[in-house]
């Protein structure tokens, strides 16, 4: 039997739900079978996670913040952050990325991580309190209809999230829609070249362990210029199984979805913010 959108978003979400759990509990870290750090065997654990942040970045963070990072990259250091920003984490989990944007916006900007998984939202809400930053919120909700405002958002940011997704031309619209003209991406995820199809990406790993569901670079690129971006870059930097990289994707917006010819995503009726 094939599994449903529906079925597979909720094991994404299960399983995100257990990392938080370790984390929570204080197990040593949170990546554990099936999550994305766990696409690599132990030893290039440097691949994923807390290691791919600088010394400096790590003195900025609570530890549990750092525990609980299963991403595949650190968008906040490809993000072109200022002052005053308004910056959204697309799947936020334990929080890292939101508390070093925070701090780079200043008081004068807002840091947004939005989350579908109650424990992680719980785990970040913990971590940013613990930080003392009083400009970050949480949301609660799915990066297929983000509970924002069109054109509400200068920055979004993002850590091998995209991937998980179960309708990533939804994300993109999403994406475009609560950007301002001239908003900015800066996103890290795991990409395929594009001589993969999706059968061989599936060979090398799980949907729920971010190898699955990674687009190839030419669909990223494809994708994002039909949600209304320009000056699209997919690059390579690091490889996590044959064939698959971690990548930084960055990208600008400069015209409507619409415009393009894509169906104009409605945001969720309730925030569920904070
Ligand atoms: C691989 S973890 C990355 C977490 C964080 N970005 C980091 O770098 O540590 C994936 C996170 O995305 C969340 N997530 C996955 N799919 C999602 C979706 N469709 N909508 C909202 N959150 C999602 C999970 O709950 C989990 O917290």
């Amino acid at each position: 039997m094939s599994t449903t959108a529906d079925e597979l978003r909720e094991e994404v979400r299960r399983r995100y739900a257990e990392s938080a759990r370790a984390v929570s509990e204080g197990s040593a870290g949170s990546c554990g079978s099936g999550s994305c750090c766990a696409a690599v065997d132990e030893s290039e654990a440097r691949l994923f996670g807390g290691a791919l942040y600088d010394d400096g970045q790590h003195e900025q963070i609570p530890e549990a913040a750092a525990l609980a990072s299963l991403g595949c990259g650190n968008p906040t250091a490809v993000a072109d952050l200022r002052e005053g920003d308004t910056v959204l984490d697309l799947g936020s989990g334990g929080g890292i990325d939101v508390i070093l944007s925070a701090r780079r916006v200043g008081p004068t900007g807002i840091a947004y991580g939005l989350d579908m998984t109650d424990e992680m939202l719980a785990l970040a809400r913990q971590n940013a309190a613990e930080s003392g930053l009083t400009n970050v919120h949480f949301l609660k909700g799915v990066i297929e209809q983000i509970p924002l405002p069109a054109a509400s958002v200068d920055v979004v940011i993002s850590n091998c999230v995209i991937n998980l997704s179960v309708d990533k031309p939804a994300v993109l619209a999403e994406i475009s829609r609560v950007l301002r003209p001239g908003g900015r991406i800066g996103v890290s995820d795991v990409v395929a070249e594009n001589r993969l199809s999706p059968e061989q990406r599936a060979e090398r790993g799980s949907f729920v362990g971010c190898i699955a569901g990674a687009l190839s670079k030419g669909e990223y690129e494809a994708g994002l210029e039909a949600a209304g971006f320009d000056q699209i870059l997919v690059e390579f930097t690091h490889q996590v199984a044959d064939g698959m990289h971690g990548a930084i994707v960055k990208a600008v917006k400069t015209s409507e979805p619409e415009a393009r010819g894509l169906p104009v995503i409605q945001p969720a009726a309730k925030a569920g913010c904070c």
